[in-house]
């Protein structure tokens, strides 16, 4: 691990923001349990996820069960290809992930969009070893994993289910019911924010790579046709952008474009993930990710999902790595065509035209009296073969016979046969299938990256400080109230101070315990960004100090306006210098 990975997981322990689970079991790889500071710092960065995409963006949030049955799993393509390359150590028995295998020893970075086959050549022509106990691993099978925990519906194995690799799939496969909601108007959203689960080879880098998880993920439903993304909400913002020609060219670098250049210059393909990359980058900065360590990667070819027209990923630089923190993926109608073929239901939604439009529409009415004695058996089959063709391929009825295929075997009818006209219709609308895109942000990831970015140290009264620049919109706590000293009634009054502070909303912590300045330190620690202490002078005028985390600036503060006060320093309505 790396010396801020390090600090970072002690402070983690320490202070309260997440510790490995179950250590009095020995602990088990892959588990975090938040402490009381990551607890609130998770659901701070949560609401303001909610209100910038949920709420601001007039979107729908549902939340849908972590077990789901097989039958969602097969139809998502996770039971099948949702796998990871594995090798297993011949001595130890230990299993590693080939990929990340070659990406630690070797110049190769995205090992993942290479194939098994490849990945085990690269491993003998490198002569790794086994990162446990230093076996040779050359010459051993890379095989598939699939990452999902499987477990069982009720008693017995009749029922099999799968705990959800990403929240995605609740709201894919409750799509027709969403739309009633959306009263079958595109486009419109459905988030969720909820756990997900993938049984991950080698859990690692703390919150980094873990087998339970909260995704916070948006997906956007569009028609593909008509609808357009407001660029000109964000086509100003500048983006860091990596591309692939970028990643692929020996001298690549990031480069800094506004969304509108990235789109005219096709750097970014699809406007909709220009729009989400430009409303983005304001969010992280919200919440507190560093911008000088922060960049958008597209996805290369071999590393694109199977269901992704383009993709990027948010990356944010934690230890000298770059480390996915959200994928922005335009899906297309791939899990809503694959949710309809399965289950047999409608994923489509109705779109009512301006005006009904009169088409010509060529139909087929089959002769069963003339199809029925020339084919026997297969009649009925043909007859629906020439239903299907017509739809498909109207050309093959312009001729005075027409030839399709049954269960391998070719059979030519009669144009008279067929009932072949072209009728005109009026229709009033037509029934699409969406396309997906889709912002998907690992929580965790979030958090974790926000605390790393925040660490900062200096020298206050000549003694070296250490705290969490943290926003106050997602520090744990936003006041530390104290006494200078707990007696002569200023224990009772700020005790007074904190509970009303409380009472107008605002995340307070008392302190009475050692000197004022360990008491600040502590805050400190933890990101706390003001701390008020309540002192004589409080006695005398009703007024306490207001202490600024960052600069450690000092204001003397009336009571009667300390709620209305902190609450506006917190929503940055209010600066301090301001006070
Ligand atoms: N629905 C799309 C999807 O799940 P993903 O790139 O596999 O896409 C989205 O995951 C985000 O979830 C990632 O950007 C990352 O932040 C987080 N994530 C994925 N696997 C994780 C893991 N094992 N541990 C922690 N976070 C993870």
């Amino acid at each position: 691990m790396s010396d801020e990975g390090e600090r970072l997981t002690e402070l983690a322990k320490r202070r309260g923001f997440f510790l490995q689970s179950a250590n009095a079991y020995g602990g088990v790889s892959g588990f975090y349990t938040y402490g009381p500071q990551g607890a609130a710092l998770k659901d701070n960065v949560e609401d303001a996820w909610r209100d910038r995409y949920v709420t601001r963006e007039g979107h729908m949030e549902i939340s849908a069960p972590d077990v789901m049955p097989e039958a969602v799993f097969e139809a998502s393509g996770h039971l099948d290809g949702f796998d990871d390359m594995i090798i297993e150590c011949p001595e130890c028995g230990e299993s590693h992930r080939a990929d990340h295998l070659v990406e630690d020893n070797t110049d190769i970075e995205e090992a993942e969009s290479i194939s098994t086959d490849e990945i085990a050549d690269l491993i003998a022509d490198h002569d790794l070893v086994c990162p446990t106990c230093g076996t040779e691993l050359a010459g051993e099978p890379v095989d598939d994993f699939n990452l999902m925990f499987e477990t069982n519906i009720g008693p017995g194995s009749s029922s099999p289910g799968y705990l959800r690799p990403e929240t995605a799939q609740g709201i894919f496969v409750e799509f027709p019911q969403l739309a009633e909601y959306a009263r079958n108007q595109l486009p419109f959203g459905v988030a969720q924010i909820g756990k997900a689960y993938r049984n991950e080879i080698s859990p690692r880098k703390s919150l980094i790579r873990v087998r339970e998880f909260t995704q916070a993920e948006l997906e956007h439903f569009i028609d593909p046709e008509t609808d357009e993304p407001p660029l000109e909400r964000v086509e100003d913002v500048t983006v860091p952008l990596y591309s692939v020609a970028e990643q692929e060219s020996e001298d690549g670098s990031v480069q800094e474009r506004t969304i509108r250049e990235a789109v005219d210059e096709g750097i970014i393909g699809d406007e909709w993930v220009a729009f989400y990359l430009g409303l983005s980058k304001a969010w992280y900065e919200r919440i507190g990710v560093d911008m000088d360590r922060f960049r958008y990667r597209q996805h290369l070819p071999g590393e694109l999902a199977h269901y992704a027209a383009d993709c990027w990923d948010a990356e944010s630089e934690l230890g000298g790595d770059w480390v996915e923190i959200t994928g922005f993926a335009y899906r297309g109608d791939y899990d809503l065509k694959k949710h309809e073929s399965h289950s047999g239901e409608d994923y489509t939604v109705f779109k009512q035209y301006d005006e009904p439009v009169t088409v010509e529409r060529p139909t087929v009415d089959p002769d069963m009296s003339v199809l029925g004695p020339e084919f026997g058996g297969a009649a009925g089959d043909i007859g629906a073969e020439l239903e299907s063709l017509v739809e498909r391929d109207p050309d093959a009825f312009d001729g005075d016979t027409v030839t399709v295929v049954v269960d391998g075997e070719e059979y030519t009818v009669d144009i008279e046969a067929t009932g072949y006209s072209v009728e005109e219709v009026t229709e009033s609308g037509e029934h699409i299938r969406p396309h997906v895109v889709e912002p998907s942000f690992g929580v965790g990831r979030l958090v974790y990256t926000v605390l790393a970015h925040a660490h900062t140290t200096d020298e206050v009264d000549g003694e070296e400080r250490s705290y969490l620049a943290l926003p106050p919109e997602v520090a744990p706590t936003t006041v530390g109230v104290f006494p200078l000293m707990d007696k002569d009634g200023l224990g009772e009054r700020a005790r007074e101070v904190a509970s009303d502070l409380r009472g107008a909303g605002l995340e307070v912590t008392y302190d009475d315990s050692g000197a004022i300045g360990r008491r600040y330190r502590r805050q400190d620690e933890v990101g706390t960004p003001f701390c008020v202490t309540v002192d004589y002078e409080t006695q005398e005028d009703g007024t306490v100090t207001v202490r600024e985390r960052d600069t450690t600036a000092q204001q003397r503060v009336a009571i009667d306006d300390l709620g209305e006060t902190l609450t506006a320093l917190r929503d940055g309505d209010l600066s301090f210098d301001e006070l």
